[in-house]
């Protein structure tokens, strides 16, 4: 692993002097500000051109630690739902949306009353939190509508040169977090399939005695995972088999480059961001993606698919994170 502890030290000094840093999650690469300090949050939006409503995660070293960012009297079971998921779970692709402390700035939650967490499982994104004082509030480490990095180089290419970055080499997992939301009485709600598979939650949710049916969906959705997301230039387009769609186009002389599975579906996932930003740079006319099987990782693989599929085609839609 390329960061060693005094590239560590530096990042960690820039943190505390409310620079920003990106750094490696075992997910996708994050763009750091110490969330206790509004004016180094208020940065990220500016670094990424994103609108200031979509709130930030906020990144924390252990899980106990949660107790300065939630009010646990406002979750309906007082926290206890938390604190399980969280001992199963965490470190790892998981956000939990809960309310939030008092303190925790508005810069962070984009002024709503909740705010996400999450333990990361990298080693380098956890002591880097540590050493930065803890609470790191990161969105993906990419321009606004852009698909998310899953190396330094894709963070470089992202947001310029002058950025300081600790590198882990490429994420492991490749897709975002799962963001299940723990405010709504009614219970858990996903809001977004990520790396951790939404059977995985419905199984330990049901040890807890919840029925095991699939997750709602939430009517609070996540402001910016709107529609059109992940964007490559290049028109693409979704097929259960992209060689045989390829096929008579390239026989009618149109140059098409095919991203597949090949039946591994943790690999697809975690070369899904980087594979679309080299074919999206390959000059081809169309980019046909393989649709996964729509069960554990591949949910977070398709929906990653269709908002790129979306913003692609053209069609005017806003775009997201
Ligand atoms: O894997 C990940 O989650 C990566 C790594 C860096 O941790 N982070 C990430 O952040 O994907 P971002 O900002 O690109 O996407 C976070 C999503 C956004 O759609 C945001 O609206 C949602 O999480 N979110 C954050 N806090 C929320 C809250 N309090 N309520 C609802 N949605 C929230
Ligand atoms: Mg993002």
């Amino acid at each position: 692993m390329p960061a060693d502890p005094s590239a560590l030290a530096a990042a960690a000094a820039a943190l505390r002097a409310r620079q920003l840093v990106a750094f490696p999650t075992e997910t996708v690469y994050g763009l750091g500000a110490r969330a206790s300090e509004p004016l180094a949050v208020r940065q990220i939006f500016a670094a990424k051109g994103r609108p200031v409503d979509h709130p930030l995660i906020v990144h924390l070293a252990e899980a106990s630690e949660v107790e300065a960012w939630v009010d646990r009297g406002r979750l309906p079971d007082g926290g206890a739902t938390l604190d399980a998921l969280a001992a199963h779970f965490w470190p790892g692709p998981l956000t939990l949306v809960v309310p939030r402390a008092s303190g925790v700035p508005d810069e962070v939650t984009g002024g709503m009353d909740t705010v996400g967490l999450r333990v990361p499982a990298h080693p380098l994104a956890r002591a880097l939190i540590a050493a930065a004082g803890g609470g790191l509030a990161a969105p993906s480490a990419n321009r606004f509508g852009r698909v998310s990095p899953t190396t330094a180089a894709h963070v470089r290419a992202e947001l310029g040169p002058d950025l300081l970055i600790v590198d882990g080499g490429p994420c492991e997992v490749g897709v975002e977090s799962t963001i299940l939301d723990l405010c709504d009485p009614a219970g858990p709600a996903l809001l977004r399939p990520g790396g951790l598979s939404a059977e995985a939650l419905v199984e330990a949710l049901a040890a807890r005695g919840r029925p095991p049916t699939p997750l709602p969906t939430g009517a609070r959705r996540a402001p910016g995972a709107l529609a059109a997301h992940y964007a490559p230039r290049t028109a693409l387009r979704l097929a259960a088999d992209p060689d045989a769609e390829a096929a008579p186009l390239r026989a009618a002389g149109q140059r098409v480059a095919t991203l597949r599975s090949g039946g591994d579906l943790a690999g697809y996932a975690q070369r899904l961001y980087a594979e679309l930003r080299a074919l999206d740079l390959a000059g081809v006319d169309l980019l046909i993606a393989e649709l996964a099987p729509e069960l554990g990782l591949g949910a977070a693989i398709n929906d990653r698919l269709r908002r790129a599929a979306f913003g692609s085609s053209g069609s005017s839609g806003s775009s997201g994170s």
